[in-house]
């Protein structure tokens, strides 16, 4: 039997779980699920890292301790990825002991082996971050973080002799092309390997950080952090002799950002072969998601957080938008505009029309039930098959070379064929003429089948989707049993099954000029209504009372004015709000604003912030204190 073992990067535990986290994640769970489809025995692992200054840093800002801090955020990653259907196998802390056992095993191993020396080092060291910096990281000689200079500095540590394996490693990489992927990062690895490779120190002094894995030979140092952390790909499946380690490790395929390229490029191939067990099959670079073109900052408040976004829009349409988007390898960019655009398109017009006229026609012609083949196949259905067939063989051929966008691509052009096959064939018209019947069962049959295929190649990209389509069309298999061949293959619906029109799939997300927001906020079946928040939520929006200073229409726009309000600083506001008030009106007023909404441009316009105003029908109302209240006084 084949097998597949996939990996993402074990998170630090010092930020919540944020859309970088989710898409390395989803992916690694796309391939685990593609894999599951074509028959292979897979495993997927994913985790949390817990040891380094990194983690003790935040701990102490959150006034915890290491441990318990790690736990709670531990908790957070682990909680999070149920929620968005991630079917990881094991969840590796490295904080568990039999992670700590396995680490100190390998190093005792490599130190054995005469590949750990120690020596004294001499370098630039910031008091401030508590570490060394090489002259490259310092801008214009000074800390980056504290903005002055550091201190020269000796300390002796434990040295793991990666120079040795440099030109191994460089051989290894030149003769298997697939090892790093896609090429620019392969090229990239080579590329920083054609300078000399330094030894990597890997011992910290417990003076200077407690927070880590003792060194088994000499208790006065803890382990660098990425050491410990790279062997959690063996630990969790029970490196040295354990059955799972020997059934998967040799089909390994790690997935990770361009962020950690050095240290899974260079650092975990040269501990590996220092350690003396074969290497991974695949290590797997991907791109950042940008945020409204720029980076993603906790200070800008531009971090995305997949749990905000899966109640509004859906889990499977935040599953598709991440792999249909991004290229992988390639930078891409989010946004909520862009999500709306793809749920719109691709989801409800395309896909949610498809199945839903499908099942209405099979409903209104044939009872519900599935017909047989009524007539033989003509070209137009020879068209279509060949249709479902080409989808079926991208997505065998583009998924396993990460070209999860192209799959993608092809699927949906199957089901853009489909479209255009009902409306060619026109059921509504062969319905008219009683010759014309088994026509018709061959019609409704095919765009039965096409729905099908559909449904069991979007399986890894959108499970619950997948899953709600078969069982709508009488097909009685749990998602982990579907294989691609049988399951895939034209014809396999059984005559005479009833089908299930249900709701509509995706619904469309209705957006107002005045907003980027859906109209109906979350949609759909109002789970945003029922869902309570907590009061840490609440708190984290900033209301504040403000002055308006000026006011003036948009040009071109109906509904929306330009205000300038007072909240202890101007701020410039785009509201909705002029169908209901002229500027002259809201010159002087007191208004009441979220001021720390991520800021939007509103028919070229940039909006900082959101005035509140009751909704009553037809009729608006901005939100005022009952009294004059000093400008910047916070509600809450
Ligand atoms: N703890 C290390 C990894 C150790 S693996 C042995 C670490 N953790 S991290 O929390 O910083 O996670 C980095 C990873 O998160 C990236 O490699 C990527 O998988 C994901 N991403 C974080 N931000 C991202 C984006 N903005 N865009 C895409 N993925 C990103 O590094």
């Amino acid at each position: 039997m084949n097998h597949f073992y996939v990996t993402t990067p074990i998170y630090y535990v010092n930020a919540e779980p944020h859309i970088g986290h989710a898409y390395t994640t989803i992916v690694s769970d796309v391939l685990n699920r593609f894999h599951k489809l074509l028959g292979y025995k897979t495993f997927f692992l994913t985790g949390t890292d817990e040891h380094g200054d990194k983690i003790v840093q935040a701990a102490q800002e959150a006034g915890m301790d290491p441990k318990t801090y790690a736990d709670r955020i531990s908790g957070l990653f682990r909680e999070t990825w149920p929620k968005l259907n991630i079917g990881n196998d094991y969840f590796i802390r490295t904080t568990d002991p039999k992670h700590v056992r396995v680490v100190q095993g390998i190093l005792q191993k490599v130190r054995d082996s005469g590949d750990i020396y120690f020596s004294s080092y001499k370098g630039l060291y910031c008091i401030g971050c508590e570490r060394f910096y090489t002259e490259r990281e310092l801008v214009d000689g000074k800390c980056p973080d504290h903005d002055r200079e550091p201190v020269e500095r000796e300390e002796a540590n434990y040295f793991f002799r990666m120079s040795k394996y440099q030109g191994w490693l460089i051989e290894y990489i030149e003769s298997n092309p697939d090892f790093i992927r896609p090429e620019r990062y392969r090229n990239e690895v080579l590329s920083f390997l054609r300078e000399p490779l330094e030894d990597l120190c890997i011992s910290r002094p417990r003076e200077r950080l407690n927070w880590g894995i003792p060194l088994p030979f000499d208790d006065r140092y803890v382990t660098y952090v990425w050491f410990d952390a790279l062997i959690n790909y063996v630990s969790a499946i029970g490196y040295p002799d354990g059955p799972l380690f020997r059934e998967f490790w040799p089909s390994a395929h790690h997935m990770i950002a361009k962020d950690i390229l050095k240290p899974h490029g260079i650092y975990w191939p040269t501990m590996i072969r220092a350690a003396g067990f074969p290497l991974f099959r695949s290590l797997n670079v991907h791109g950042y998601w940008k945020i409204n073109e720029g980076k993603m900052s906790k200070s800008k408040g531009s971090v995305i957080r997949p749990l905000d976004l899966v109640p509004i829009y859906g889990l499977d349409a935040f599953r598709y938008f991440l792999l249909r988007e991004m290229v992988f390898g390639l930078d891409a960019n989010f946004s909520e505009e862009a999500l709306i655009q793809r749920i719109n398109s691709d989801l409800a017009n395309d896909l949610g029309n498809l199945f839903s006229r499908t099942l209405a026609m099979t409903s209104k012609y044939f009872g519900g039930n599935v017909p047989p083949f009524g007539s033989q196949p003509d070209a137009m259905d020879q068209e279509l098959m060949g249709h479902a067939r080409e989808a079926v063989q991208t997505v065998i051929e583009e998924i396993p070379k990460l070209g999860f966008h192209k799959a993608l691509i092809s699927i949906w052009e199957c089901i853009n064929a489909a479209n255009k096959y009902i409306d060619h064939a026109g059921p509504w018209n062969l319905a008219k003429d009683p010759a014309m019947k088994g026509r018709l069962q061959t019609v409704i049959r095919n765009a039965l089948e096409v729905n099908r295929t559909v449904a069991v190649l979007i399986a890894p990209f959108m499970p619950s989707t997948a899953e709600k389509m078969l069982e709508r069309l009488g097909v009685v298999k749990p998602i982990d049993e579907l294989r691609l061949n049988e399951d895939a293959a034209w014809g396999s619906l059984v005559e005479g099954v009833p089908v299930n029109k249900g709701e509509a799939l995706f619904p469309r997300i209705e957006v107002k000029e005045s907003g980027k927001m859906p109209e109906k906020p979350l949609g759909r079946k109002g789970e945003m209504e029922r869902e309570a928040i907590s009061i840490d939520m609440f708190q984290k929006i900033d209301i504040r009372v403000g002055i308006v200073k000026q006011a003036e229409r948009i040009p071109k726009s109906t509904k929306l004015l330009r205000l300038v309000v007072d909240i202890g600083e101007e701020r410039q506001v785009v509201a909705g709000i002029a169908q209901h008030y002229s500027p002259e009106d809201l010159t002087g007023k007191q208004v009441v604003l979220v001021a720390n909404l991520q800021p939007a441009k509103l028919m070229g316009v940039e909006s900082h912030g959101m005035v509140l105003a009751a909704h009553d029908g037809n009729v608006l109302r901005i939100v005022t204190p009952e009294q004059t209240v000093a400008p910047g006084a916070k509600v809450s």
